[in-house]
C-alpha cells in the first residue's frame, strides 16, 4: 500500500511539472475571460558558466523564456526604428560575437556612430555597459541605443507592437497582468535577452576545465598573457574569473596627448566630468575578439597583429595613461615582445573563439 502510495505521489508529481512546462496557452476565445496562465511565464534560469564570477545582478532572477524571446525579436525587428531599415542585430552581428566587424564606425540612422560597436557577450557580469560605461543596466543601455542609434518614436512602436499577436502574447507571458505592452517593458525584454548572450565553450574554457589541452605556443601565450613579459592580465582578466577583462576603466596609451582636452574622445571623462577620466575607456573582453575587428573604441586597429604590435612597442604617453603602462617593463613604448612571442600571444587569443556562441540557434534571427 505504502509503494503503491510512493508512486502514485510519483506519478502525479510528474504530470504536475509536465504541466508546469506545457509550452504557450492558447488566447482566450473572443467575449470569454483570458486564463490567467496566458499572464505567467516559464521561468529561465542562468546557469553560471565555470569560472565565472557570482551573478550580483538584481534582474538575473526574473528572467521568462517568454521574457527571453520577446526579447530576440525586438532584437531582430527593423520596425523599432525611424527608418525601419535598422535593428540592434544591424550592428551587432551573432557570427561576429555581436560586434560590427569590418566596421570602424557603424551606421546609425543619423550617420556614422561616434565609436566601434563591441561585441556583445557576458553582459550580465558587467556593472557599466558602454565603452565609457554610461549605462548600469542592459536595459537603460537598450534606451540609449533605440534612441541614440534606431530614432525611436515609442508611441508608433508601441501601435506597431500591440498590433501583432505574437508580440500581445510575449508580452502578457513575459510581463504579467496587466500585460500592457509599455515603453520600459521593450528594454527590460531586451535586457532579458541579452542576459542569455553567455559565451564560455571556447577551447580556451575547455582548457581551462581540463577538457582540453593548449598547444605548446597557446600555453606560452598565456604565460606572456598571465605575467609581467606581457601584463594583459592586469585589465583584461579580473581575480580568477574567466570574463577576460576587469570591467574597468583605463587609459592604456593609445595617444600622445599632452593636456587632458586634446583627447579626441574623452571616453568615461565624458561621464563623470573628472579629468583623471579623460582618455579612459572599458576594458573590451578578450572573448571571441579573432572575429571582431577592428579594434578599440574607434576601430583604428584592422588585425590583432597590429595590437599586439602596439602593446609590445607603440605605447603612447598622456597625463591619464595606465600606470602599468608606465612600469620598468614597459620602456621606450612597450614590453617588446619577440616575434615568437608575438605569434604566441595571436594564438592564445585566437583560442578564445567560441562558435558555440555565435552559432547558438537561440541568439539567431527569429524572423
Ligand atoms: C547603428 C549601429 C548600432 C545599433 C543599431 C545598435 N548598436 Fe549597440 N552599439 C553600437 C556602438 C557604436 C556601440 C558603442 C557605443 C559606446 O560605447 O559609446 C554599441 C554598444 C553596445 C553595447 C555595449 C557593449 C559593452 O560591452 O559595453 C551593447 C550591449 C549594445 N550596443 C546593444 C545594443 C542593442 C540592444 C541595440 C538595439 C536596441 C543596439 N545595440 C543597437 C552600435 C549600434
Ligand atoms: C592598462 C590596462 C590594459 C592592459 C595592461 C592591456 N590592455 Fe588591452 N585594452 C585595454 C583597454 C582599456 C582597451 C580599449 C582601449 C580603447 O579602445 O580605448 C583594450 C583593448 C584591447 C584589445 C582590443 C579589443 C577590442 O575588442 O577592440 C585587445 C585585443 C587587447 N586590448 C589585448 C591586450 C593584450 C594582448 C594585452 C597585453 C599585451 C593588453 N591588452 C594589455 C586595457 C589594457
Amino acid at each position: 500500500m505504502r509503494k503503491f502510495s510512493i508512486l502514485f505521489l510519483g506519478i502525479l508529481m510528474a504530470l504536475l511539472t509536465l504541466e508546469n512546462c506545457k509550452p504557450d496557452v492558447p488566447d482566450a476565445p473572443p467575449g470569454k475571460p483570458e486564463s490567467d496562465s496566458l499572464y505567467i511565464g516559464t521561468t529561465y534560469t542562468i546557469a553560471k558558466p565555470f569560472r565565472f564570477s557570482n551573478i550580483n545582478n538584481t534582474y538575473a532572477d526574473s528572467l521568462t523564456y517568454e521574457g527571453v524571446e520577446l526579447g530576440r525579436r525586438l532584437f531582430y525587428d527593423k520596425h523599432l526604428s525611424s527608418t525601419g531599415q535598422l535593428s540592434c542585430a544591424s550592428c551587432h552581428k551573432s557570427e561576429f560575437a555581436f560586434s560590427d566587424a569590418g566596421h570602424a564606425k557603424s551606421t546609425n540612422v543619423f550617420g556614422p556612430t561616434k565609436r566601434n560597436a563591441p561585441s556583445v557577450q557576458n553582459l550580465l557580469w558587467a556593472p557599466k555597459i558602454f565603452w565609457d560605461g554610461r549605462s548600469a543596466t542592459l536595459g537603460e543601455q537598450a534606451k540609449d541605443a533605440f534612441h541614440g542609434e534606431q530614432d525611436l518614436n515609442v508611441p508608433n512602436a508601441i501601435q506597431y507592437l500591440e498590433a501583432d499577436s505574437e508580440y500581445v502574447r510575449l508580452f502578457k507571458k513575459a510581463f504579467g497582468r496587466p500585460g500592457d505592452i509599455t515603453e520600459e517593458h521593450i528594454y527590460l525584454a531586451i535586457q532579458q535577452f541579452g542576459m542569455t548572450l553567455i559565451s564560455s565553450e571556447s577551447h580556451f574554457d575547455k582548457v581551462q576545465r581540463g577538457q582540453e589541452q593548449f598547444t605548446e605556443s597557446e600555453a606560452r601565450g598565456f604565460q606572456i598573457f598571465l605575467t609581467e613579459r606581457g601584463d594583459c592580465f592586469h585589465c583584461h582578466t579580473h581575480g580568477n574569473d574567466l570574463l577576460m577583462t576587469d570591467n574597468i576603466f583605463h587609459n592604456n596609451g593609445l595617444d600622445s596627448v599632452n593636456d587632458v582636452n586634446d583627447f579626441t574622445d574623452k571616453g568615461r571623462g565624458e561621464i563623470t566630468g573628472d579629468i583623471n577620466d579623460y582618455g579612459k575607456f572599458k576594458s573590451p573582453s578578450l572573448r571571441n575578439v579573432a572575429l571582431t575587428a577592428p579594434y578599440m573604441h574607434d576601430g583604428r586597429y584592422q588585425t590583432l597583429e597590429q595590437v599586439i604590435n602596439f602593446y609590445s612597442d607603440s605605447i603612447k604617453l598622456s597625463p591619464t595613461v595606465d600606470a602599468i603602462m608606465l612600469k620598468a617593463n614597459h620602456a621606450n613604448g612597450g614590453v617588446h615582445l619577440t616575434a615568437q612571442e608575438k605569434q604566441d600571444l595571436l594564438n592564445l587569443l585566437y583560442s578564445m573563439t567560441d562558435t558555440s556562441y555565435t552559432n547558438n540557434p537561440a541568439f539567431q534571427n527569429p524572423f
